[in-house]
Formats: structure tokens, sequence, C-alpha cells
């Protein structure tokens, strides 16, 4: 198994299902963590097991660059670096193209790929020779999705941000992607009303994803054993997307 003994580990979002998951993963895994969110104090409930020498919880919004100054101000004060960056922060609202107004598309563009722009330009300098980037994107990015034009057009663009950053990156830094498939998590309660089980009957390994399938894929695109893989995604969805 990879370790990431004496590694630093940012994320973003780090209040949320799949991130939390990722966190517990890489702690375990013997990283150090810098996490943000919203709700700094869901991340500090979620770690407070944890050694406090090797996590950092900062308040994050990432649809502003204020607030990324702060948070990557915090992590070089404790850390001085970043070896591993995921961007994890998300939203996703149900709404039809022709009823959606101005402020709700740019909304869901400013969170899932504006803030995934701002994480990687903050803290993609920070990072040294064998530094990794994941960002999270979506079966959406890749196939569309009805009802959520905004966040499949958000997640398809952090698809291509992420293909061109790493070509601008290496050799220095790795940057890949995981596009999930559908995962039990509170984001996409909404939906799991309207369809019920429909997509996991669906589905080739017949159940939905946890959030620790999504954080296992992140663990490999992070660690060295992926040390020749960039500008990649890994598809974490039971086989849904070959169908
Ligand atoms: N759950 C799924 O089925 C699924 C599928 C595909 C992709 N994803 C992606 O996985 C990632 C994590 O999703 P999850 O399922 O854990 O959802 P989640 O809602 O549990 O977590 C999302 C987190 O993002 C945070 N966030 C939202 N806006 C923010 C902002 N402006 N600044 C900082 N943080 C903000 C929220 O507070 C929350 O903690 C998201 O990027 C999502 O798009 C999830």
């Amino acid at each position: 198994m990879f370790s990431f003994e004496n590694k630093i580990v940012v994320i973003t979002g780090a209040a949320g299902g799949i991130p939390t998951a990722t966190a517990k993963l890489f702690y375990d895994l013997g990283a150090s963590l810098a996490l943000g969110d919203l709700d700094v104090d869901k991340i500090t409930g979620a770690t407070a097991a944890m050694d406090g020498d090797r996590v950092l919880c900062h308040a994050l919004d990432v649809t502003s660059t204020t607030s990324f100054d702060s948070f990557k101000a915090a992590v070089m004060e404790r850390y001085g670096r970043c070896d591993v960056l995921v961007t994890a922060a998300g939203l996703y609202r149900d709404r039809m193209v022709a009823e959606m107004t101005d402020a709700e598309w740019a909304t869901m563009m400013a969170v899932n790929v504006d803030g995934v722009f701002r994480a990687c330009r903050a803290f993609g300098d920070a990072m040294g020779e064998g530094g990794a980037i994941v960002n999270i994107a979506s079966l959406a990015g890749h196939k569309g999705s009805r009802e959520h034009a905004h966040y499949a057009a958000a997640k398809g663009a952090v698809l291509s941000f992420s293909r061109s950053l790493a070509a601008e990156l290496a050799p220095r830094v790795r940057v890949n992607c995981v596009s999930p498939g559908l995962v039990d998590t509170g984001f996409v309660a909404s939906l799991l009303e309207k369809i019920g089980t429909a997509m996991e009957d669906a589905t080739p390994m017949k159940r939905r994803g946890e959030p620790e399938d999504i954080a296992r894929a992140i663990a490999f695109l992070a660690s060295d054993w992926a040390s020749f893989v960039t500008g990649e995604t890994i598809h974490v969805n039971g086989g849904f997307s070959m169908l």
C-alpha cells in the first residue's frame, strides 16, 4: 500500500460526504491535512478524534479569492507547503434550462468550476516536485444531466481545465480527475427522491457508490503509484458509464 507519511494534503469542500471519507483515508495513510469548507464546525467535529498537529480546519468559500488567500496563508503558516490538492467543494441543484435564472447559472459555475480554478491557482505554485492535484468532476460532465445543465456544464469544464493545467504544471505536478457516478451522500438526496433505485438497478455493480469508493481512487491518483498518470480521468460508477 502507498503511504502519505510527511505529505500535506489540502481538501476543499472538506465537510462533505466524499471529502470527509477522503480526508480520513489520507489521514490513515499518514498525511497531515488542511481542510476548508463553508461549514468549518462540521469539519472540526468530523476530525475531533484525529491528532491536532496533523489537522488544520479553516473556513473557506471557494467562490472568493480573498477566502482562498486566507486559507492558503493558514496552510503555509502551519505546514509551509502543499503536496496534494483535492478539489471537492460542489453544489447540485435541480432546474430546467428554460426556468434557470442568470443568478442560478452563475452560482453553479462559481462553486463547481471557478472554485476549482481558484484552488488550483492558489495551491499549484505551492507544490514542489512530485505534487498532485485531483479534481472531482462527475459522470454528468461527460454525459450531461437533465435538469442539471449548469452542473453538468461546470463539471465538463473541470475536465478540460484539468487537462490544460496538467500540460502547464508537468513535470513538477500531476493533475487528474475522478468522475463519480451516483454516490450515497446528501448531495443527491433530491435526485434519489425522484428516481428511487432506478440508477442502481441499471448499474452493472447493482449498488450506489460509497464515499470510500471515490476516496480510494483519489488516493491512488495522488500517490506515487500513479507517478506516470497525468491529464487523465478515472470513472468510478460501478460500470454505469459503459452502458
Ligand atoms: N454524491 C454524488 O453522487 C456525486 C457524484 C458526482 C460528483 N460528485 C462530486 O463530489 C464532490 C463532493 O460531493 P459530496 O457528494 O460529498 O457532496 P456534499 O454536499 O456532501 O459535499 C460538498 C461540500 O462542498 C461544500 N461547499 C459548497 N459550496 C461551497 C463553497 N462555496 N465553498 C466551500 N465549500 C463549499 C459544502 O459545504 C459541502 O461540505 C462534489 O464536487 C460533487 O460535485 C458527487
